[in-house]
């Protein structure tokens, strides 16, 4: 299975890809995936990992806006 299609949030549904998505899209904290996708509104237990995510895909951005350059 790609990792981008795994279930990170299993109450809401939410994959890897939308998380990453939101997070190309401009979104930095869990509390603003919470409002945008739901994340971590029920059981919480999806909210380290979807933070992962986020910091993982802000730092592929930053290092290829850095090697762009
Ligand atoms: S797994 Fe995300 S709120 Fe429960």
């Amino acid at each position: 299975m790609n990792s981008s299609t795994m279930y990170v949030c299993i109450c809401r549904g939410i994959t890897a890809k939308q998380i990453k998505q939101e997070a190309l899209n401009g979104c930095t904290s869990v509390r603003s995936l919470c409002k945008q996708l739901g994340v971590a509104q029920q059981c919480g237990k999806c909210a380290t990992l979807a933070k992962e995510i986020i910091i993982s895909t802000t730092n592929e951005l930053n290092s290829t806006s850095t090697t762009q350059i």
